[in-house]
């Protein structure tokens, strides 16, 4: 079952009626549910069982310090691609040894503190991050274990904000410059140039891309074998996509993982693997739930105003991104009319939700659930037009806790001077 359906007419998540949770609560808030997260986990894990891979959750796609907690006490290691992110993982009570340090501009001061806390790899993008970093462990008098990731110059079928594999990509390097700095390996002392690293995207629309990155990388790993030098570790990245619509035709992570895992265990058997999945582990999990402060009509739709937009949710804004919208009681679809926006309070016209969508008759007071916002949700939120940004709420069974308050006026000067 999903974590968001219909029970005696409520929407629940999990056991508990969103409603419910309005009412204790107060719009806007995000709401996950733990057990949808630990099942998203096991699916994961067992889909790609064959190779046995560490999985290292995208902190970036939810990083409250629960979710955190939630999966470390699952087992899962972390994707980080800050200081920020480091110092939220060390919060959760993360072990460094399960922590892989991504990121296209580390600072040195980012660098020092991954070196110093001693997190198990560090993903580098560019010759002058492995000489920054060679730097930064030889004079903590540390070794650290580097992943080089590749720009394979793959195009994936996805949002042209989230390829990321591309020839003009400003991540990773090209194999070429990846091997250059193998054959350079004696001037790293205090580094160990072990892994390959790729992320060709977010939400790809199937493997094929990974699977022609896949030729590039295992072509570099053979190249890298004739400098007498040996790669360990292959990291393959996040991206793997969840159905946003209804009726999308989304790979499961079966069918996407399967092509990977033949390719891998005939070809690099005796390499070790991580992952790094984000969406996939919290987006269905969670739901942005807000209110509707005033309904009019434009040009003869409906048009329905919530008291948060793209401060609260930036996708659709950004990406085009669709969210199902539902309304908290199920409605007969007698009383479903078409072609209502639903849009936020923010002062852009790009602050739309979803356009041209069936719901019933709302008036303020009301609220909707925008679906599958777990992930990108509340960490891309801002504090646009200075509203305060939504709680966050975590649902374990029949019970709720609030694991984020709703920011207060005060918070939103508290840094200024
Ligand atoms: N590893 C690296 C190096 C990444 O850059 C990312 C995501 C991931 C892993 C996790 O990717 P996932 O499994 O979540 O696809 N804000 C966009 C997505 C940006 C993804 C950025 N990097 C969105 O809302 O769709």
């Amino acid at each position: 079952m999903t974590a968001f359906h219909y029970q005696s007419g409520q929407l629940h998540c999990d056991g508990v009626p969103i409603s419910r949770m309005v009412g204790e609560v107060g719009t806007p808030f995000y709401v996950y549910s733990a057990a949808r997260v630990r099942n998203n986990l096991r699916r994961l894990t067992s889909a790609f069982a064959p190779l046995r891979p560490r999985i290292c959750y995208s902190i970036k796609a939810n990083s409250n310090l629960a979710i955190l907690r939630l999966l470390n006490e699952e087992g899962a290691g972390f994707d980080i691609v800050s200081g920020g992110e480091l110092y939220r993982a060390l919060t959760a009570g993360v072990d460094p040894a399960q922590i892989v340090f991504a990121g296209v501009g580390k600072t040195r001061a980012e660098l020092e503190f991954g070196v110093e806390a001693g997190v198990a790899w560090f993903n580098v993008e560019s010759a002058g991050e492995v000489e920054r970093l060679n730097e930064v462990a030889g004079a903590q008098g540390r070794t650290a274990n580097v992943a080089l990731r590749l720009r394979p110059g793959v195009e994936a079928d996805t949002h042209r904000h989230i390829a990321t594999g591309g020839a003009s990509s400003k991540f990773g390097m090209r194999p070429a410059e990846g091997l250059e700095l193998i054959r350079r390996a004696s001037d790293f002392p205090h580094l160990r140039l072990r892994a390959v690293h790729i992320h060709i995207g977010s939400q790809l629309a199937d493997a094929s891309a990974t699977l022609a990155a896949l030729d590039t990388v295992l072509d570099f790993i053979s190249a890298v074998e004739t400098f007498r030098q040996n790669v360990s570790t292959l990291n393959l990245g996040g991206g793997f996509p969840i159905p946003y619509r209804e009726d999308q035709a989304i790979p499961s992570i079966e069918n996407f993982a399967a092509p990977i895992i033949s390719r891998l265990q005939s070809t690099a058997s005796h390499l070790q693997f991580i992952i790094e999945p984000g969406r996939y582990l919290v987006a269905d999990a969670g739901a942005l739930v807000l209110k509707v402060e005033h309904v009019k009509e434009v040009d003869g739709e409906r048009v329905v105003v919530m008291n948060g937009g793209m401060n609260a949710l930036l996708r659709p804004a950004l990406y085009d991104a669709y969210h199902r919208v539902v309304p908290l009681a199920a409605a007969p679809t007698s009383d479903i009319s078409p072609l209502t926006s639903v849009v936020g309070p923010i002062c852009e016209s790009a602050d739309v939700l979803a356009r041209g969508r069936s719901l019933p008759p709302l008036a303020p007071g009301d609220s909707l659930a925008l679906l599958d916002a777990g992930a990108y949700g509340f960490t891309m939120a801002s504090n646009y037009n200075s509203h305060p940004r939504p709680a966050e709420v975590l649902v374990e069974g029949d019970s709720f806790q609030i694991i984020r308050r709703h920011e207060t006026y005060a918070d939103l000067t508290a840094a200024e001077t």
